[in-house]
């Protein structure tokens, strides 16, 4: 029986959204360490958080975290006799609340997109679907996915956040996604390291920010997480993992 899509944020709450990507000191007790870092600063301020960690920590972090946690990617196929993929099923056994689809590090043709969509929030999970740019997301906006983040490639992992360089893109993505999916949560990325990146992405209608490198690169890894959650209004509820 499929549960209804489980969220990141309170309904009208800002999140923000932590991609470990594969960076060497974010495996493993690196992966839980920064995990907790996010969970407990996020508390303290009272934003909703999100930690995207690779593949073999996620089951260990979805249980010891009380923020949700997705998986970098997600396969669309069935479970059965198949060989290195992950699946839908597989992340909800493992307590993972849904998966970022279509990274520009991991790009996806647009109809397994849409099936890797269909699969996840038949299950109660939550697809963060990625795109580079507005008509990327405009075609992808038709799954209408939970969440949808616009990245600019070539600003990711730059010291030029997508906010402050390409301010019409982040609003132009807003407006296009909620005329085709209203439901959509429209999110950013690339670039983004500071309060203001963070608070002019909310001013252009964003719905949070997704975030690497101005923490997976901090030499201070909770310096850059409050500099990062300073950018959000304070006191929205944390969301709590489900059933915790
Ligand atoms: O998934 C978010 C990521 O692509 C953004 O990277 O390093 O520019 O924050 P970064």
């Amino acid at each position: 029986m499929p549960r209804s899509p489980t969220d990141l944020a309170p309904l009208g709450a800002p999140v923000l959204v932590l991609n470990l990507k594969v960076y060497a000191n974010c495996l493993g007790a690196g992966a839980l360490a920064v995990g907790k870092l996010l969970a407990d600063r996020a508390r303290a301020r009272r934003v909703a958080a999100a930690l995207c960690p690779a593949a073999p920590d996620l089951g260990q972090l979805a249980t010891s975290l009380r923020i949700p946690v997705l998986a970098q990617h997600v396969d669309s196929v069935d479970p059965g006799a198949r060989t290195g993929t992950i699946i839908p099923e597989s992340l909800l056994a493992s307590g993972v609340v849904g998966s970022l689809l279509n990274h520009s590090e991991h790009p996806l043709p647009d109809d397994e997109v849409g099936r890797a969509v269909a699969r996840l929030q038949a299950l109660g999970l939550v697809p963060l679907v990625c795109a580079k740019d507005i008509d990327d997301a405009r075609r992808l906006a038709r799954f209408h996915p939970a969440y949808l983040a616009v990245e600019p490639p070539e600003l990711i992992g730059g010291d030029r956040s997508v906010s402050t360089a390409r301010p019409e893109v982040v609003h132009g993505t807003v407006e296009a996604v909620h005329a085709i999916a209203p439901g959509t949560r429209v999110l950013c990325g690339a670039g983004v390291h500071d309060r203001n990146d963070v608070r002019i992405a909310l001013e252009l209608g964003a719905q949070g920010v997704l975030v690497a490198s101005a923490v997976t690169k901090a030499a201070d890894p909770r310096e850059a997480i409050d500099e990062l959650l300073a950018g959000f209004p304070a006191g929205h509820p944390g969301t709590r993992r489900p059933g915790r």
